[in-house]
């Protein structure tokens, strides 16, 4: 210790380890004897007796819940959001996005299935592919997985243990037991250290410890061990499984064999029980299995081959055949059970499966095996539609509960599933800004159906057949109205939300089952990122791969849809996203370029409102300064209405159309006021169609320069900027551009705001310019 720092040994650390190890094991309660986990039902009668879908219903709620969104309940989203979704999922994706409704259904089938004690349906998630399906049965198995590890999630099974031969002096022969000095061993062989046990043999199904008190003798066990008041309370919600389960094959043997062997003293049967608490994992099929579609048996059984352990059994068993359960049913017990595709495998064997969820047993070989678990299957549309077919079909469907998971059809939500994955697609790139907006906004505008004006009352009817499918998507993403529509037309439409997003949900074809998938659109992404002509993961590049894509018609049934009034239009799509994304970076590159403030445009709004309010009024305003009355500045209310073109620009003197225009535009302001009651009214938001025009008219003035900007851009090298741009140098490599000329200066002053406000590098900066001065300016 020359330095004055603590050495540790090996042996030291590892010492601290197996301490903290042990700490950790005996606070969890890993391990009891039977006596000590009556205790512990005893102090939770409620936790301890719960079935699989009660505990699964449990862990849902011991995760929280986020209430419903605004936003999402004016569309007709009123679920809340279970926060287990928004937890990882090896491998698949950093959270469930969306899907409230999927999870509030098997939130509310798990609590049904707990009220009649038996999960006897099988619940099976039904989509298009790639909806979401294995990840939310995921999702579900993962919070299991760590709900069992907390307190509140504790959950026990049992093990044979059998004692080296000093304890039992040969044979089974437990009354020579010599009692020890720790009163422990005295009572239970539960917790004897590794090298005074000759066998332990765990129950292949995990079943409950409670199992071990016969079924006959059960409830007045537990009126006993917790009162006759609590336990009536409790025989109501106990599962079938605890009423009227019993122990699997083997555990019935061994029990009966040292209940003969003991004369019969149930106590010592009993100290050969070692209650193990019940770690769910998915990756040791601990509980939770998850079962591909290949062909194979759910239950079986096999004889325990003789080996080691067996010779160390006492001798009462070495004379029987002791069998081992194996399989996916038998491993899922417990837990859940999931059925990935389930109706790619033969019909016969989930006749099979769907009889064990009903009757919550299965019968393996000349026995019973009772089970207590939830299964959850998937399918896709396609297959759940032939299935339908099947003469069996109806008495399949008592015993299935269909959950629909469509997909996604709000912008922003889609987006969330792109976000975060973006970095590892993109790798050596830089992942330009609106790069998931753009993936997703064309993905939500393919799914998106057309309001069919006969299922709508007369007055919304012409609304809601006008409305265009990037229209449809904003409402979907946000409730924001068309541009055009008056106020009234506003209110309609607004109160007609719910019913235009329920509008297909009853049919075969509902909206959300046909359209790109996720999948599909990860694929663009990676084809995307690979190509490269562009430097960055950005919209543009987006956009290529999808042009591409949509000429895979024979792949994909939706890209062969007809068109209708502009739904489906999937090639268009790419047109409508592309334009929606430089209206984005229009206003990005503006207030980059930085040569305006833009509250110029604010203002100017404003001051029209107030003069044409006067002019309608017939009023005069009172100048702030003098006091004196004046006219409204006519000449201010000019300037607006020629730069917005109010009046047909070939007619300027058209009185009629003058009038209506500025009428519009007070009911406007009146419109968004009564929608905003909290608010100062925010005219960029109101008009921002008229303040896109002042910020046009004003570049417009601005032509020249932005045409050098522009020019400069194009020698501008990204790879080295300060060699094109940077003033340090007179004569830039690339030709005849000054360095410190006003398009050069204009462009590195721009570029440099994109980087640093807006997550920009210099190679998308300048794509994004180029792009858009060439289309826009
Ligand atoms: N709502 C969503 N939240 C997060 N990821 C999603 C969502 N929807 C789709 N995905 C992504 O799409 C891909 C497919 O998801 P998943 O495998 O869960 O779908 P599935 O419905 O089981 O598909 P299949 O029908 O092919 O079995 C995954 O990469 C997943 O990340
Ligand atoms: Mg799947
Ligand atoms: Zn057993
Ligand atoms: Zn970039």
């Amino acid at each position: 210790m020359a330095n004055g720092r603590n050495q540790l040994t090996g042996a030291e650390i590892l010492g601290f380890i197996d301490q903290a190890v042990k700490k950790e094991f005996d606070a969890n309660r890993r391990v009891l004897s039977f006596d000590e986990y009556l205790v512990l039902l005893a102090e939770n009668p409620n936790q301890q007796t719960r079935g699989s879908a009660c505990y699964m219903a449990d862990m849902m709620d011991w995760f929280g819940v986020t209430p419903a969104t605004e936003a999402s309940t004016l569309i007709g989203n009123h679920f809340s959001r279970f926060k287990l979704f928004d937890l990882p999922i090896d491998g698949i994706a950093s959270k469930v996005v969306g899907q409230e409704g999927v999870q509030n259904q098997i939130y509310r089938a798990l609590r049904s299935f707990s009220r009649q004690g038996l999960s006897n349906k099988l619940l099976l998630l039904h989509g298009p592919n790639g909806s979401a399906k294995s990840s939310i049965a995921h999702a579900l198995m993962n919070g299991l997985e760590r709900y069992s590890h907390e307190p509140q999630g504790a959950t026990y099974t049992f093990n044979w243990v059998f004692p080296v031969e000093r304890y039992t002096k040969g044979g089974i022969g437990l009354s020579t037991y010599a009692a020890s000095k720790d009163s422990q061993h005295t009572t239970s062989f539960a917790k004897l250290a590794d090298e005074e046990v000759a066998a332990r043999m765990p129950c292949d199904m995990k079943d409950h410890p409670l199992l071990l008190i016969p079924q006959a003798h059960r409830r007045s066990f537990l009126e006993k061990l917790i009162g006759t008041e609590k336990t009536n309370a409790i025989w109501e919600t106990l599962p079938t499984y605890l009423v009227e389960g019993d122990l699997c094959h083997r555990c019935k043997q061994i029990a009966e064999a040292l209940l003969s062997a003991n004369h019969g003293d149930f106590k010592k049967v009993l100290m050969h029980v070692q209650v193990e608490r019940v770690y769910f994992s998915r990756r040791y099929r601990t509980g939770l299995v998850t079962i591909e579609p290949q062909l194979h048996v759910d239950a079986q059984y096999h004889q325990l081959s003789y080996n080691k352990s067996m010779s160390a059994l006492p001798a009462a068993l070495q004379s029987i055949n002791l069998f081992t359960l194996t399989g996916d049913l038998i491993d899922g017990n417990r837990g859940m059970i999931e059925y990935s595709d389930l109706l790619k495998r033969p019909v016969d064997t989930f006749k099979y499966l769907l009889g064990a969820c009903e009757t919550g047993s299965v019968n393996v070989s000349n026995s019973i095996a009772y089970l207590d678990t939830v299964m959850i299957g998937s399918t896709n549309e396609i297959q759940l539609d032939a299935f339908k077919e099947f003469p069996d079909f109806t008495s399949f469907k008592a015993r299935i509960e269909l959950i629909r998971v469509p997909y996604l059809l709000a912008v922003h939500e889609e987006q969330q599933i792109y976000e975060k994955q973006l970095p590892q697609v993109a790798s050596e790139k830089h992942v330009a800004p609106h790069t998931s907006w753009t993936v997703a906004l064309w993905a939500v505008l393919s799914r998106l159906k057309k309001p069919n004006s006969i299922n709508y009352p007369p007055n919304v009817s012409t609304i809601v057949s006008n409305l265009t499918p990037l229209e449809k998507a904003k409402l979907y993403d946000s409730g924001d109205m068309p541009g055009p529509l008056t106020p009234e037309d506003r209110k309609l439409l607004r109160a007609t939300l719910k019913k235009l997003r329920d509008e297909y949900t009853n049919i075969p074809y509902y909206e959300g089952r046909m359209g790109a998938s996720a999948r599909e659109m990860k694929s663009i992404l990676y084809d995307a990122a690979q190509n490269p002509e562009f430097a960055c993961l950005s919209p543009l590049a987006v956009l290529r791969e999808t042009e591409e894509f949509v000429k895979r018609v024979s792949e994909y049934e939706f890209l062969k849809q007809d068109v209708k009034d502009g739904f489906h239009d999937t090639i268009e799509f790419i047109n409508t996203t592309r334009t929606e994304y430089l209206n984005l970076v229009d206003g990005e590159v503006r207030q980059s370029i930085g040569l305006y403030d833009s509250g110029q445009w604010e203002d100017f709004l404003r001051r029209y409102v107030q003069q044409i309010s006067l002019v309608l009024k017939k009023e005069k305003t009172k100048n702030p300064i003098t006091g004196k009355l004046e006219d409204p500045d006519h000449a201010l209310i000019e300037e607006f209405e020629k730069i917005v073109e109010a009046v047909p620009k070939d007619n300027p003197t058209a009185t009629k159309e003058r009038d209506e225009f500025r009428h519009n535009i007070i009911t406007q302001v009146g419109a968004w006021s009564l929608d905003h009651p909290k608010e100062n009214v925010v005219y960029s938001k109101v008009f921002p169609e008229y303040w896109r025009k002042l910020e046009k008219h004003y570049f417009e003035s601005q032509k020249t320069l932005l045409t050098k900007m522009h020019d400069a851009l194009l020698v501008y090298d990204t790879d080295h900027p300060s060699s094109a741009l940077s003033s340090s140098s007179t004569h830039g490599a690339h030709g005849t551009l000054a360095q410190d000329s006003e398009g050069v200066v204009l462009a590195r002053q721009t570029v440099n705001n994109m980087k640093s406000k807006l997550g920009y590098c210099e190679k998308c900066a300048k794509e994004v310019i180029i792009f858009l001065m060439r289309q826009r300016y």
